[in-house]
């Protein structure tokens, strides 16, 4: 029998947790900065909750989500993306009462879509994101595009690009879509499928399309911004100036709408040039609707995901170091069953004084052991022989200077202290 991993997910392996382990430390010390507290949601929400609110002409609800009947015939699904989960959890836990605006994020959700795997996309992922519910506020849009660069960048990556876009409101995007729609039309011939089926539903994500032809029309095609309403385009001249304020560069590019249906007014994608096609690292904007349209009382929003996995490949494509794990203190040679049994003793007590020991556990030979020792990062090692056992010590070698001595077994702690 040869199992394997299903198509589109990927295991952390033990030589990689670390890299994780960093990505995250890095995320909750920045959130941190910015009083944004860490939210869990479950893996399964009810189907509804996508369709009403991911907006069921995305791709993401039309076809990529993990659906199934649970065994009381409720039809659930595994979360395609991490904004309706958070904004359920704010109406139930009437969050709303509290201070606003009311800032949060998660962090290594789970995240499912049903796609064709390749470089950069997988059927599971998992995304750092944050969501800020309660102001209207641009400087909160900035705030949110500002906690993605300080990740990035604390990270080490390079060469970001943060693309900006607003795409207005109930107010002016019939407007804007009429117009696109009324260009689309003229071209309807040359659309792909998939866009022929937009153009009536939902034009906008034509503009988002990556057939080359659909793109080569595109542009030519109206551009959102020229339609705003003067409050979606003071908000977006607002969010522009927090931008500059504090030292945030970024272009405007009217071709960024998202896949999702729950933006109003701004959007963002941060791209890398170094990770293929699938190269927005984050992306994100304003949902002013979305929460009266999950049946909470309107509730301006402002959030944006970021795939962990992809951070994790820019990084490496671009040659980023991640620190080093770190060594162990100990590690403890022993010959013969006696001298086994005082090794185990001393590596337990030196683990219980908070540092990193091992010892042997496959019932190597000593010099077996010490070329074991050799592949750890290890800063002593301690040999445990017969003379050592009667005499209570244990000969200790710093590895980086070479230096030996005979140690008495209770002071090693005190020794690989200093
Ligand atoms: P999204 O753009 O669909 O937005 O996903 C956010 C990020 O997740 C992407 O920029 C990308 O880095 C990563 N990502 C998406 N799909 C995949 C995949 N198949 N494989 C690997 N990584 C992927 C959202 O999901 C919104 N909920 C973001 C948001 C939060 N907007 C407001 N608040």
């Amino acid at each position: 029998m040869n199992i394997q991993a299903p198509k589109g997910t990927k295991d952390v392996v033990p030589q990689e947790s670390g890299k994780w382990q960093h990505l995250e430390s890095v995320i909750r010390g920045v959130a941190a900065k910015y009083g944004i507290n860490e939210v869990r949601t479950p893996v399964i929400e009810h189907t509804e909750l996508f369709a009403r609110g991911v907006g069921d002409t995305t791709d993401i609800v039309q076809k990529e989500m993990y659906t199934f009947s649970d065994k009381g015939g409720r039809s659930i699904t595994l979360k395609p993306e991490g904004t309706a989960g958070v904004v359920r959890m704010y109406i139930e836990n009437k969050l709303f009462n509290e201070a606003q605006p009311i800032k949060m994020y998660y962090l290594y959700n789970p995240i499912f879509r049903y796609e064709r795997p390749q470089a950069g996309r997988l059927r599971e992922h998992h995304q750092f994101g944050i969501e800020v519910f309660g102001s209207p506020e641009a400087s909160v849009d900035a705030e949110c595009i500002s906690v993605a660069v300080e990740v990035l960048e604390k990270i080490g990556l390079k060469n970001l690009e943060v693309k900006l876009n607003s795409i207005g409101c109930p107010e002016c995007r019939p407007k804007y879509n009429a117009a696109l729609k009324a260009y689309l039309e003229a071209h309807k011939d040359s659309l792909c499928s998939t866009c022929v089926e937009r153009l009536e539903r939902n034009p906008l994500r034509i503009l988002d399309c990556k057939n080359d032809e659909c793109k080569e029309i595109c542009r030519n095609a109206p551009h959102v911004l020229d339609w705003l309403c003067d409050d979606c385009a003071g908000h977006f001249e607002k969010l522009k100036k927090y931008l500059e304020i504090i030292g945030i560069k970024y272009s405007v590019d009217p071709m960024i709408v998202r896949g999702l249906d729950y933006y109003t007014k701004t959007v963002f994608e941060i791209v890398s040039s170094d990770i293929g096609s699938q190269s927005a690292v984050g992306g994100g904007g304003r949902y002013d609707l979305l929460v009266g349209q999950l049946g909470g009382t309107p509730t301006p929003a402002v959030g944006f995901g970021m795939g962990m996995e992809r951070v994790l490949l820019v990084a490496q494509n671009q040659g980023v170091k991640f620190p080093e794990p770190s060594p162990f203190d100990l590690y403890v040679v022993s010959a013969g069953e006696k001298a086994y049994d005082a090794a185990y003793k001393l590596t337990s007590d030196i683990r219980g004084c908070g540092m990193k020991a091992d010892c042997d556990h496959m019932g190597r030979s000593v010099k077996a052991q010490f070329k074991y020792a050799g592949k750890l990062n290890v800063r002593y090692v301690a040999t445990i022989g017969d003379e050592e056992l009667e005499t209570n010590t244990v000969r200790l070698k710093e590895m980086a200077s070479g230096i030996e001595e005979t140690v008495s077994i209770k002071d090693v702690k005190t020794r690989i202290r200093e």
